[in-house]
């Protein structure tokens, strides 16, 4: 078993959650919506701190009285069944994941293991914890539930029309998108085979505070402010559907609480904007934000690179299910969520080079 940092005091009259992957991107922002939210939770966070986790995340909770940290991996068993053990789980919503693309094509196979063996693992253990046997949950446990945190790219790509809804047929393109897809054929397998209570949201592309530097949004602002150029795929004209993290921590949020059991929920901004005008706006706003002394634009250091394989042309969502069903609806629009990124990464790229 490895490494578990008992942080939680004094929880014994608290439901226990565990919650994994949250030193990663979304789970970070998630995690502390959720703990100033929910007084009645006790948070276990497990994750394996691989090179996308960052624990500085998270620094404001650490020493939080309802927050536990367990350093591990969802594919050892024996630990994700000591942690169910240890702290009577009732509820999981599963973040942890391989999540970057360009990850995938050099190195697919972290992307099966994690994704798939790793989810598998997660879902089995809940089965057996809170289940006699299907469709006959223990007493007491009646109301635990697994959520799984999916993404849209698990829809394949679009033509110039079209929305992704919960309908469309799954077509996944990258092994990234492949192992998300049968991560999700997993859960729904253990709804109609078991009756396990679970919840899948499929997502469009996040953005926002505390992303790893690997992504695009980041990736911009970085090499903008470095100096350096700034490096967009092929022609550019890739659309995604962009979400604001804490949009995204909403839709989760009630998805968890209020979502149908066995039923999937697609979340997305309704923003659709390709490369070249993210790279512009951002440039645009950093222009005005960070001025460089020269008086250039940040848009002269844009470069077109050699474009990734098999890269997906479009991603939008139709998000009408959760809009309908649960009153989701998304706060920010691109231009405003961008705004306050970027904020956000002046501050952390500017402390780094002030300490360089
Ligand atoms: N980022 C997006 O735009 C987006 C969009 C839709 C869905 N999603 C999904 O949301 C989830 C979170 O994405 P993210 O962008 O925050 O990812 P991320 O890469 O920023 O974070 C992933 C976290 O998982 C942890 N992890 C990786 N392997 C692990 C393992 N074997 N055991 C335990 N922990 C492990 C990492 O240490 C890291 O903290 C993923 O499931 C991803 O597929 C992401």
């Amino acid at each position: 078993m490895k490494r578990e940092e008992m942080m939680g005091r004094n929880t014994q009259n608290r439901k226990s959650i565990l919650l994994t992957g949250c030193a990663g991107f979304i789970g970070s922002n998630f995690i502390l919506y959720f703990l100033e939210k929910y007084s009645e939770y006790h948070i276990v966070n497990l994750d394996l701190l691989t090179y996308a986790g960052n624990l500085g995340n998270l620094n404001e909770i650490e020493d939080h009285d309802r927050y536990t940290f367990v350093n591990g991996d969802i594919c050892d068993r024996e630990l994700v069944e000591s942690i169910f053990e240890t702290h009577d789980i009732r509820g999981v919503i599963h973040f942890a994941a391989e999540s970057h693309v360009d990850n995938s094509i050099k190195n697919p196979g972290v992307f099966i293991e994690t994704n798939i063996n790793g989810t598998f693992t997660l879902v089995d253990v809940a089965y057996k914890k809170w289940m006699n046997k299907p469709f006959e949950y223990k007493n007491g446990y009646e109301l635990c539930r697994f959520h799984h945190i999916s993404t849209d790219e698990v829809y394949g790509t679009l033509g110039d029309k079209g929305l992704f809804t919960e309908k469309t047929p799954y077509a996944p393109n990258s092994p990234y998108a492949a192992s998300k897809a049968g991560s999700d054929m997993i859960i729904r397998s253990y709804y109609h085979t078991y009756g396990l209570n679970t919840i899948i949201t499929n997502c469009s592309n996040n953005y926002g505070p505390r992303q790893h530097d690997e992504k695009l949004i980041p990736t911009i602002i970085r090499k903008a402010l470095r100096n350096e150029k700034i490096p967009i795929y092929g022609d550019g004209k890739n659309i995604r559907d962009w979400l604001y993290v804490d949009d995204h921590c909403t839709g989760i949020d009630l998805a968890y609480h209020k979502g149908r059991i066995g039923e999937v929920y697609n979340i997305g901004g309704r923003n659709e904007r390709d490369n070249n005008y993210i790279a512009n706006k951002i440039c645009e706003i950093l222009d005005k934000l960070s001025p460089k002394d020269s008086g250039d634009s940040y848009i002269d250091q844009i470069t077109f690179v050699e474009d990734r394989a098999g890269h997906d042309r479009r991603y939008a969502i139709d998000a009408t299910k959760i809009e309908d069903e649960l009153g989701w609806k998304a706060e920010e629009n691109f231009e405003s969520g961008i705004e306050k990124t970027i904020k956000w990464y002046l501050d952390k790229y500017n402390s780094i080079m002030d300490m360089s």
